[in-house]
Formats: structure tokens, sequence, C-alpha cells
């Protein structure tokens, strides 16, 4: 990827507002010159998440993430730099340049941008077609009476392709698309001699898109039953790959941020009928079990997955499939108890929000088990329970699901209910279970890995460590020196590595004893470690009243310690410490008392 220049990326900072990028995840409350919030990297109740509107800065000082709203972007919406950087630029309509152009790179960049045209064109078409056209009535009506409204047909751009065998082919060409173009944009399908012809014909098309809505294909449903196959969905190519195609996704998102989850259904009626429904946190896998590259789209957008996927069997298989592929992503796999050969489609056709449909849905999201739990009572279903050979069994296949949870009332509960369906001692089962080594990857049938312990827990945040009392100091004192540069400076001439406790304390000090005033500009964007640190410390400077004096006694605090170190150095060689140390220390100690009652 070519590079964006270092201007170019400063120009998208400064035009992008964070408080906004930051508000679609979390609701902000002023607060004097910073925005606070419950931090939506990990779960709280009070905030402790921090947003600084000029300096395009957040941090949490619960969970200790942060960065700039570049980084904001990329940790959000599982973005890499560059994507991030584009998505801002495009947001805010800041031209941004590359420096040393790969030309190989440029030249596909270009190419992927008018496949991208070409596809966007194409499924404007599709929609006028749908609306206008007179062949397209029938389409119109079955729409309507699969109870979708135009409102959210219009909202998808759902429309229709015309039977005619050349429409898209010669509009495409028209408008100075190749044929290798048509072909590459997934658009075209090839005769036996070896013409090509429109690909989607007399069917109703659904667009694709990404998660930042940009088109890669189409999935287009048959209107009559000989018409085959009933879905047919753009070639596999460099824009459509079926399997980190998320139906919905680009609309879902807002929907998604807010509700914490996201739904996930089978195929493109259940969304939109969900959508339509109010449930817009709804989103696709259509027709098979969800692969790595989507839990990894949804692990960046929510750690929160409710599968509402059809109960029959390769329904079920599918979830519990879903389990192996979460794991080690930081998402929490939940079921929702879908009655079998029920789409939601159909439950919900023609339901507004509010609807009792609309509702009765949003219930059974609301009361999806967790994965492992509808695991467990899948195995309770499946089981042979009419002869102890055939319950020994069950409970063979039920231990390591069950060992797999963390020691939990949920767990409890589950060990009551299988000892009562296998009519099996409560003791037993649970002997089972906590002498059974918790198992990463349950050995039964369909089940496999497991995301452990951490993966189940509800935004298991990293824990930020704690810091001594020293090191409160330290980070208290550069702080300031940020709030007041002008003093600042000063302490930081007086300030040496002595006086600090940690390898990175000292980089920030003297990163800072140069870039007091803008301490983010010019931050080597590889470095991520003293970008963490800088962006925490000038977070923090906003937090704490900051005083000349304040910052006198801390470095008063900070030499003390630093003789102590010496003292205690001295101690260990097993001499004596000399008498100038004792000195210097008595006299810290007095200044220090003679400031904390001035104070
Ligand atoms: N699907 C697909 N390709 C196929 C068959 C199915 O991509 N050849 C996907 C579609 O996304 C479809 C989903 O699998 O929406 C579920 O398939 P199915 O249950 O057959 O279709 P429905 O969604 O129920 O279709 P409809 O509501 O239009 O009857
Ligand atoms: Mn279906």
């Amino acid at each position: 990827m070519a590079r964006f220049s270092q201007t170019s990326i400063e120009r998208v900072k400064e035009a992008s507002d964070i408080v906004e990028i930051v508000s679609a995840y979390t609701d902000l409350r002023r607060a004097g010159q910073r925005f606070t919030g419950l931090c939506p990297f990990h779960d709280e109740r009070s905030p402790s998440f921090s947003v600084n509107a000029q300096e395009k800065l957040y941090h949490c000082f619960g969970c200790g993430v942060g960065g700039d709203v570049i980084k904001f972007v990329e940790e959000k919406e599982g973005l890499a730099f560059a994507e991030a950087v584009e998505a801002l630029a495009e947001r805010y309509g800041v031209e941004v340049e590359r420096e040393q152009v790969d030309p190989r790179e440029e030249e596909a960049r270009k190419r992927r941008a008018r496949l991208g045209e070409l596809l966007e064109r194409t499924a404007a078409f599709y929609a006028h077609f749908l609306w206008d056209a007179e062949e397209a009535r029938k389409a119109r009506e079955y729409l309507a009476s699969r109870g979708l409204g135009e409102e959210v047909l219009r909202e998808f751009g759902v429309g229709y392709a015309p039977s005619a065998w050349d429409t898209v082919l010669k509009r495409g060409q028209s408008a100075g698309y190749t044929l290798a173009e048509l072909d590459a944009a997934g658009l075209l399908v090839k005769n036996k001699r070896g013409n090509p012809y429109d690909r989607f014909r007399s069917r109703i098309v659904f667009p694709v898109r990404d998660a930042r809505g940009r088109a890669q294909g189409f999935g287009a449903r048959a209107m009559s039953a000989d018409q085959k196959p009933k879905y047919l969905n753009s070639a596999e190519g460099e824009l459509y790959r079926k399997k980190r195609t998320l139906y919905g996704i680009e609309r879902a998102r807002p929907a998604i941020a807010k509700q914490g989850r996201a739904v996930v259904v089978e195929g493109y009626t259940d969304v939109l009928a969900a959508h339509q429904a109010g449930i817009g946190e709804t989103v696709a896998v259509m027709g098979t079990a969800i692969t790595p590259e989507q839990v990894q789209i949804l692990a960046s957008h929510t750690d929160e997955v409710v599968l509402a996927l059809d109960a029959d069997r390769a329904g079920r298989e599918a979830m519990l499939r879903a389990q192996r592929v979460a794991a080690g992503k930081r998402v929490r796999l939940r079921v929702a108890a879908m009655k079998a050969g029920e789409d939601p489609a159909d439950t919900l056709a023609g339901k507004g929000p509010g609807s009792d449909a609309a509702d009765a849905f949003r219930a059974l999201i609301e009361a999806a088990d967790e994965l492992r739990v509808f695991h467990v009572r899948m195995l309770l279903e499946d089981a042979d329970l009419t002869s102890p050979a055939g319950r020994d069994r069950a409970l063979d296949e039920i231990v390591p699901v069950l060992s797999s949870m963390p020691d939990s009332i949920t767990r409890e509960e589950l060990e009551r209910e299988v000892a009562s369906r296998l009519e099996a001692d409560p003791g037993l089962v649970a002997r089972r279970v906590s002498t059974q080594a918790p198992s990463p990857a349950p050995r039964s049938g369909v089940g496999g890995g497991d995301p452990g312990p951490e993966g189940s827990e509800r935004r298991a945040a990293p824990a930020p460590r704690q810091l001594s009392a020293r090191e409160r100091r330290e980070q208290s004192l550069l702080e300031m020196a940020i709030a007041l540069p002008s003093d600042g400076r000063e302490i930081l001439a007086r300030l040496t590595s002595a006086h600090l406790s940690s390898r990175l304390m000292e980089r920030a000090r003297e990163w800072l004893a140069n870039h007091l005033v803008e301490p983010m500009e010019g931050l080597p964007r590889d470095d991520e470690e003293l970008r963490d640190v800088i962006t925490r410390l000038v977070m923090g400077a906003e937090r704490e009243p900051a005083s000349r004096q304040a910052m006198e006694l801390n470095l008063l605090w900070l030499e003390k310690e630093m003789v102590d170190g010496e003292i205690a150095t001295a101690a260990e060689g097993g001499g004596d410490p000399s008498p100038d140390l004792q000195r210097r220390r008595a006299d810290l100690a007095e200044r220090i008392a003679h400031f904390e009652a001035s104070k």
C-alpha cells in the first residue's frame, strides 16, 4: 500500500470530528474541555472514557485503551491504518496524497475503483428497473406479497435484473467498461461458444456491500420455481468473496454499535424483514455456516453475536461450528431458540417495529442461550435416554462441554438439568465435571473448540496494570508539565532518568522535553509504546489540576525516592549509607513536609 504523506494524515485528523465518531459507539457528555462517557471497549457502569476534541484523542482510564481518532476507527471498525485514514478522508472530504506511489499498486487501486464504480452503476440500474419497468411488475408484487415494503427495499437498494441477455453487458460497454472489466466485476457468464452474456436475468437482485458500503456484488433470487438455482450469487472474484460477506453489514453497523451486539440470520429476506421490523442490528451469512472471516468482521464491530439461524439439523450444526470458528476471538456467541422451519423473513413479514412479531423476535434474541448451554441442550435432545448405556454416552459427551464453562450459576443449573434428564445423581455429574480437566476443545462430535474462559466473559478488557505510588507520581508530574508547558519545561529540565522508574517513562520524558507544546505532533507511527504513553499523558493532563507548586512537590518526592534507592543500594552492599546521603534524605523529607503543610 502506497503510503500517505504525513501532511495528508495530519489534514485528515484535523478535519475529523472525534466526538462525532466516538458518539456512534457511546454517549458522550461534555465535561469542561473534554468529553466523557462509558468506555466502548470494556463493560463499565461509571464513565472513565475520555475524549479530547481538540487533540482528537481518546483514552480510557479504566481499561487503558487510547489513541487518536485514526486508531479509534482502526479498532472499532476493524480497519488497517491506511483503511482508517481513507475512511476518515472520505467521510470528511479530505483529499489524501500518497508518497512514493508504487505504480503497480496504484494500477490495482485504480482498477478496483473502476470495478466498484461499475458495480454501483449496475446496482443503481437494477434498482431503477425494479421500480420503473413494466417487466418488473411481478417482482414488485412478489416482494410486496412477502411483506417487504418499498422503504426497506429502497434502503437496501434491492433491484430487478431484466430478462434480456445483454442489458448490463451493453450498458457497461457503452459506459466505457471493457468485457474483461465486466467479467471481473462478476456480471457476466459465457455460453458454450465462449460468448459472454448477462449473469443475472429475470431475478430480484440484492446488492452486497462491505462494512463501508462499497458494492462487492449481487445475490439474485429466482422468480419462479423452475428457475434454477433459487439464488445465484456474483462469481467469486476480485471483489466478491462469499465467505467474507455479511449481507446488510453496512446498514446494520450503527445499530450493532448501539445495541452492543449483532444478530445473524440466514438470508437476504430475513435481513430485510428484520430491519423493517426495527431489528437493525441484523446481518446474514447467506445460507452457510459462519466463516472465520465473517466472525472476524463481526468481532471488529461488537463482542456479542446472537445466532438466529434455522433450528433444523443443518442450522444447529452451523451454530456449533461457529463456536470453533470463534475460538480465540473476543466474541460471545449466543443462540436464539428459533422454531424449526421458521425463518425470520416469515415471522416478521410485513411487521413493523413494535409489532407483536417484532417484540417476540426481540424477546427470542434477548433470551438467547450461551452457545455452550445450547450445545448441552442439543446433546441432551439427541441422547438415547432409554438405556443406561445411552445415558452414559450422553454424559461422556456433555461433561467436556460443561467443564469448559466457567464455574458459575449457569453451569450449576445446567448440571442439575443434565442430571435430571439423564436420571443421574447430581453429585455424579458435578464430580465428573470437576475432575475433567477443562479442555480447550470438547471432544464431542460437532462441537469443537471453545473460546476458553476469556472468550466467554463479556467484554473481557485487559486489566490496566496497577501503578505503584511512585509511578503515579512520575505520571502525574509529566501530565502537569504538559498542562503547564512553560513551568513544565523548567521542571523537565531538572528531571533526570535517575528520577524515573522505567525506561518507558524515561522515553516519555525525553519526548516531552522536545515536544511539550504539541506532544502528539510527529509521534512516530510505528512506535506504539511511545504513542500509547504520550496519549495517556496528554489525556491525563486535562484531568488533574496542575500547578507549579504541585510539580515542585512531585519532583521532591521523586528526588526522595531516588535517594531512598541509593541508600538501599548502599545497605545491600553491606556498608552504611554516607552521611551525605542521610543528610540529603532528611533535607528532602523536611522540604516535603513544609510543602505539604503549606498546601
Ligand atoms: N443462498 C445462497 N445461494 C444459494 C442458496 C441460498 O447464497 N444457492 C443463501 C441466500 O442468502 C439465502 C440464504 O442462503 O437468502 C437462505 O437460503 P434459503 O433458505 O433457501 O432462502 P430464503 O432466504 O428462505 O429465501 P426466500 O426467503 O427468498 O425464500
Ligand atoms: Mn430460508
